[in-house]
C-alpha cells in the first residue's frame, strides 16, 4: 500500500512530513499479511542480518545477531518529556519537549537514507475492541517490520478501524544508520552510538520518538513504549491500570477457575509463571499474557484484564522443557530468535536449555566460531548466548493459551502478585493485610538488577516500585496516589488481594533454596485458597504469612528450609525497612502519599512490638 491510499486526512499528512525529514529511498503502508512478513525476513537475509534456521528443526524461523551495543533496553537513554519537569517525577529522565524534539529532529534529518520507510499501524488488543488503543509506527527497520507482526495486530485490519480520523499514538522510529549510494548492511546490524539513542516519550500529546537502537523495547514501539509507558498516564486519567503483569487462569482440582495477575522485574519469571505446568496434581495453569495488563472495572465493581500483545518477547536463557516447556513449544516454529547461539545442524542453543550443543562447533551470538559446548553451562562473560537474548513467538501457538485470552471483555482479576530477586529477607509468600498495605508492598518492590537492561548495576538489588521503574509515563509518587485512590473509590470486597512474592531466596552457598518454575504452583495454589478465606496463616508483623506446613513441600525441600522461608526475618525487616525509610520514601518528597508512610510506621512500630 501506498501513502496516497490513506484515508486518515491526519495520518497521511504525518506521514508525509515524516518522509520530508527522514528521506527514506521508498515508502511503504504495511497491510499485515504473510507475504508482507515473508518479504521482511528476505530482505533482513539477502543483508546478511539473518540466518534461516534449518525447517526440520525449526520451521519458518531466523535468527539474528545485533550489534553487541545493542542487546537489551536502555534505561539511561529513555525519556519522559513531559511539559514540566516534576511531572516525569524523580526515577525518570527528563529532557524539555521542545529542546527534545529539535535534537530528535536533528538526528532523523535523512536518518532513512538509503532504506524504505514502513509504516505499521498496529493495535494493541484486539482490534476493534473498545479497550484496544491504535498507534502508528513509521520504522526503517523490517527486522521491527516482521517482530510487530507477532506481537501485535497490524496492517489493514487496524486501518479500517481507524476511519478517516480515529485517534492513534504517532510513533516514529528509526535505527539512525543511512546507507551511501550503493551501500548495504552488509551483515552488520544497523543502530547508532549509545550517545545518539533515544527512546523519548511526550506524555501530552501521547507521541513516542525512538532514535539508534533496532532491539526489543526500545523498537517495538507498542510494547513498553506504548502499552506502558503512554497507557499509564492514559489509565491514570481514565481510571484504569496499565501494568507491567501477566495474566494466568489457574483451576484447581475441583474445577474452580481464577485469574491472577503479577508484577515481576524484567527477567524476574513473569512468562515462567504464566505457562507454569504445575507440580501439584489436579492443578491446572493456562496463559493469558505474558508481560503487559491492561485492567477496567466492569459493572460488576470487578477489575477486568486484558493482554494487549499478540505474542512473546521472552528471555531464551533458563528456557528449556523442564523449566517452560510451553514456552519450547511456543517457539518451536514461525518465530524469530535474537542473540542465541547457532549449532552445525542449523538450530538455535542458549544457556540452560537442558543440553549439550551437538557436533564440533557453534556460532556465538557475536558471530564467532567457539567449541560446541558439552554441557549448557557457559562461565559467566563467555556465554554463548547472550543473557538477553530473546525468542519472538505468536501466543497463539502456546500450547496452554486460555481460550479467553483474546476476549475483548478481559478476565475477571482475583489476586495481583508482586515480586522480585531477593536472595534474603523477602519470604517466600507473604499476603498484604488490606488494600493499601498490599500497596505499601508493590511500593517497595526491589529485585537484583538484570541482563534485561544495559547497565552497570547488573546483580545489584534496586527498587523497583510495582515493577514500573522503568515503564511509568509520570510521577512515581503519583502513580502510588492512583493506586491509593483506586482502594478509596472502590468496594475493596471485589478489589483483587495483593500478595508478594519470592522464588529467589538463597542459601550460604549461593543456591537457590526454592526450586521455583512448576513448583510454584504450590504457592498458587495457596493464594487460590486464600483468596476463598481459606488456607492456613499466621498473622505477622509483616503480613500475612503461610503455616510452615501450609504449602505443599516440593521434592528436595526440607521441613528445616521450608520454615526459613516461610519465617519473619526480624532484623532483616529492620534493615529493609530503615533502607525503605531513607533512601526510597524520601525521592518521592510531597508527592509520596501519607497512607504509604503510615504503612511504614505501622510495620515498623509492629516489628519492633
Ligand atoms: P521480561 O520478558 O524481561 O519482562 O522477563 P520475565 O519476567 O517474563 O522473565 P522470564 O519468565 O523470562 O524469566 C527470566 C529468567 O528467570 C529465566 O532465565 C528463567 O529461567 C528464570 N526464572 C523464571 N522463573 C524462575 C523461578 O521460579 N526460579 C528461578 N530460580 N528462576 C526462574
Ligand atoms: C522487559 O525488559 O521487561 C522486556 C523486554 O519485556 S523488552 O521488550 O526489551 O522491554
Ligand atoms: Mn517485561
Amino acid at each position: 500500500m501506498k501513502i496516497e491510499d490513506l484515508k486518515h486526512e491526519g495520518l497521511k499528512k504525518w506521514v508525509e512530513e515524516a518522509v520530508i525529514l527522514m528521506e527514506p529511498d521508498g515508502v511503504e503502508v504495511c497491510d499485515g499479511s504473510a507475504e508482507e512478513y515473508d518479504r521482511m525476513i528476505q530482505i533482513t537475509l539477502d543483508a546478511g542480518l539473518a540466518t534461516k534456521l534449518n525447517p526440520e528443526k525449526k520451521p519458518n524461523s531466523v535468527l539474528y545477531r545485533s550489534d553487541p551495543s545493542d542487546v537489551a533496553r536502555v534505561e539511561n537513554r529513555t525519556y519522559i518529556a513531559s511539559e514540566k519537569e516534576e511531572d516525569a517525577g524523580p526515577t525518570n529522565n527528563w529532557i524539555d519537549p521542545k529542546e527534545l524534539k529539535e535534537t530528535m529532529s536533528g538526528l532523523y534529518k535523512g536518518s532513512m537514507k538509503g532504506r524504505t520507510m514502513y509504516v505499521i499501524p498496529f493495535s494493541m488488543g484486539p482490534v476493534g475492541s473498545d479497550i484496544a488503543k491504535i498507534g502508528v509506527q513509521i520504522t526503517d527497520s523490517p527486522y521491527v517490520v516482521a517482530n510487530m507482526h507477532i506481537m501485535a495486530r497490524v496492517g489493514t485490519k487496524v486501518l479500517d478501524v481507524l476511519g478517516t480520523d480515529g485517534f492513534y499514538v504517532p510513533c516514529f522510529h528509526s535505527v539512525g544508520k543511512p546507507l551511501e549510494d550503493g551501500e548495504t548492511d552488509d551483515g552488520k546490524w544497523p543502530c547508532a552510538p549509545m550517545e545518539d539513542k533515544y527512546i523519548s516519550h511526550f506524555p501530552e500529546t501521547r507521541e513516542i520518538w525512538s532514535y539508534g537502537s533496532g532491539y526489543g523495547g526500545n523498537a517495538l514501539l507498542g510494547k513498553k513504549c506504548l502499552a506502558l509507558r503512554i497507557a499509564s498516564v492514559i489509565a491514570r486519567d481514565e481510571g484504569w491500570l496499565a501494568e507491567h503483569m501477566l495474566i494466568l487462569k489457574i483451576t484447581n482440582p475441583e474445577g474452580k477457575v481464577k485469574y491472577i495477575t503479577g508484577a515481576f522485574p524484567s527477567a524476574c519469571g513473569k512468562t515462567n509463571l504464566a505457562m507454569l505446568i504445575p507440580t501439584l496434581p489436579g492443578w491446572k495453569v493456562e496463559t493469558v499474557g505474558d508481560d503487559i495488563a491492561w485492567m477496567k472495572f466492569g459493572e460488576d465493581g470487578r477489575l477486568y484484564a486484558i493482554n494487549p500483545e499478540a505474542g512473546f518477547f521472552g528471555v531464551a536463557p533458563g528456557t528449556n522443557n523442564e523449566s517452560n516447556f510451553n514456552a519450547m513449544e511456543s517457539c518451536k516454529a514461525n518465530s524469530i530468535f535474537t542473540n542465541c547461539g547457532l549449532t552445525e545442524d542449523g538450530d538455535v542453543w542458549w544457556e540452560m536449555i537442558g543440553h549439550g550443543a551437538p557436533g564440533e562447533e557453534i556460532i556465538d551470538w557475536k558471530g564467532n566460531k567457539r567449541p560446541a559446548p558439552k554441557t549448557d553451562k557457559s562461565p559467566k562473560g563467555e556465554e554463548i548466548a547472550h543473557p538477553n537474548a530473546r525468542f519472538t513467538a505468536p501466543a497463539k501457538q502456546c500450547p496452554c493459551i486460555a481460550n479467553e485470552w483474546e476476549d475483548p471483555k478481559g478476565v475477571p482479576i482475583s489476586a495481583f502478585l508482586f515480586g522480585g530477586r531477593r536472595p534474603s529477607t523477602i519470604p517466600l509468600v507473604n499476603q498484604s493485610k488490606s488494600w493499601e498495605h498490599g500497596v505499601f508492598m508493590g511500593s517497595i518492590t526491589g529485585s537484583e538488577v538484570t541482563a534485561a537492561i544495559i547497565s552497570d548495576q547488573v546483580g545489584q538489588v534496586r527498587r523497583d516500585p510495582f515493577a514500573m521503574l522503568p515503564f511509568c509515563g509520570y510521577h512515581m509518587g503519583d502513580y502510588f496516589s492512583h493506586w491509593i485512590n483506586i482502594g478509596k473509590t472502590h468496594d475493596e470486597s471485589k478489589l483483587p488481594k495483593i500478595f508478594f512474592v519470592n522464588w529467589f531466596r538463597k542459601d550460604n552457598d549461593g543456591k537457590f533454596i526454592w526450586p521455583g518454575y512448576g513448583d510454584n504452583s504450590r504457592v498458587l495454589a495457596w493464594i487460590f485458597d486464600r483468596c476463598d478465606g481459606k488456607g492456613e496463616s499466621v498473622d505477622t508483623p509483616i503480613g500475612i504469612l503461610p503455616t510452615a506446613d501450609a504449602i505443599a513441600r516440593p521434592d528436595g525441600v526440607t521441613k528445616e528450609q521450608m520454615e526459613e522461608l516461610t519465617k519473619v526475618d526480624v532484623e532483616g525487616w529492620k534493615k529493609e525497612i530503615a533502607d525503605v525509610r531513607k533512601n526510597h520514601y524520601p525521592k518521592f518528597g510531597d508527592k509520596l502519599p501519607k497512607e504509604l508512610s503510615a504503612q511504614l510506621d505501622a510495620i515498623e512500630e509492629r516489628l519492633n512490638a
